[in-house]
């Protein structure tokens, strides 16, 4: 429909400015890479924590990344690329985010009077993902890019070298609890923003998504400083002889397991 002075004007319909789909695309893109980091995180977490279960374990995962167990050789370079994807999704993701930080100091003085005025749990939350976010610009990509260039230096004894001789560990640290409530929130957020599990008690659902929220938060903390602690401790014991790579004691003495005791002894490789 033409308004009074557009008829005048002489302006057709199809002279009218389009409205601009880019912010609802970059709020989906936004999202979108969110998820994808988020469940990687998870992933990684899991992985990384395989060392809780043995030396053996770790380093099968590590080599499973590199495909040894595909290629019959470790080809680290796979885990570079892998590294680089996750890289330029952060790097898409953070841009994204840059649009919603307050843009100056009136603005960020406007957000905290609200915050502190409102009270309100989901504010908060937000405040918390903003932080949280802006500390991952720096920790993760010293991270991502110690992975990126040296993906060959992943292993029980590597890691745990590097964490503990290359004192890594207090970067960890901050960077487990930056990540952990960064993902935790920004999950809690996606669900709440395209009301996925909403179901017919908006209020209820969302009270049980942000119980869950934390327990998710808190399961990966526990996880998360668990693992940073084994790592820690692996490399504290090797502190006065750092650098060496770890060798599962099955690859260099293969086991010889004795035969069955039904096999036939001319069949034995020394027979009596
Ligand atoms: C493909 C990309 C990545 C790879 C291959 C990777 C690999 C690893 C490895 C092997 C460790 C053990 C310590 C070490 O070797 O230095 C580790 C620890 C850690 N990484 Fe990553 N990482 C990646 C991406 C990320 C991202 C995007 C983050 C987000 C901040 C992150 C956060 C952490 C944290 C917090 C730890 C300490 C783990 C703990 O305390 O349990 N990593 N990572």
């Amino acid at each position: 429909m033409q308004t009074g002075a557009e008829v005048i004007a002489g302006v057709g319909l199809a002279d009218r400015p389009r409205k601009s789909r880019w912010p609802a695309r970059m709020d989906l893109t936004q999202s979108l890479s969110g998820l994808v980091l988020a469940l990687f995180m998870w992933g990684h977490m899991f992985f990384v924590s395989s060392i809780l279960v043995s030396k053996d374990f770790m380093w099968a995962i590590t080599k499973m990344f590199e495909g040894y167990f595909f290629f019959g050789r470790a080809f680290p370079g796979i885990v570079s690329m892998v590294v680089f994807g996750v890289l330029v999704i952060f790097v898409l993701h953070a841009f994204l985010a840059m649009r919603k930080f307050p843009a100056n100091y009136r603005q960020y003085r406007m957000f905290i009077g609200h915050k502190n005025l409102l009270k309100h749990g989901d504010t908060t939350l937000w405040w918390v993902q903003f932080v949280t976010g802006f500390a991952l610009f720096f920790l993760a990509t010293v991270h991502l890019y110690q992975m990126l260039m040296h993906p060959g230096d992943i292993g029980p004894f590597e890691s745990a070298d590097r964490v503990w001789t290359g004192r890594w560990w207090p970067l960890y640290l901050v960077a487990l609890f930056c990540v952990e409530l960064h993902g935790g929130i920004g999950l809690y957020r996606l669900a709440v923003k395209w009301g996925w599990l909403e179901g017919k008690d908006a209020d209820a659902s969302r009270k049980r998504l942000k119980a869950a929220k934390w327990v998710v938060t808190a399961f990966f903390l526990v996880l998360g400083v668990t693992t940073l602690a084994a790592y820690m401790k692996i490399g504290y014991d090797r502190r006065d002889d750092p650098g060496g790579r770890y060798t599962p004691a099955w690859l260099v003495n293969p086991p010889q397991a004795p035969p069955p005791w039904w096999w036939p002894s001319w069949m034995r490789e020394t027979p009596k």
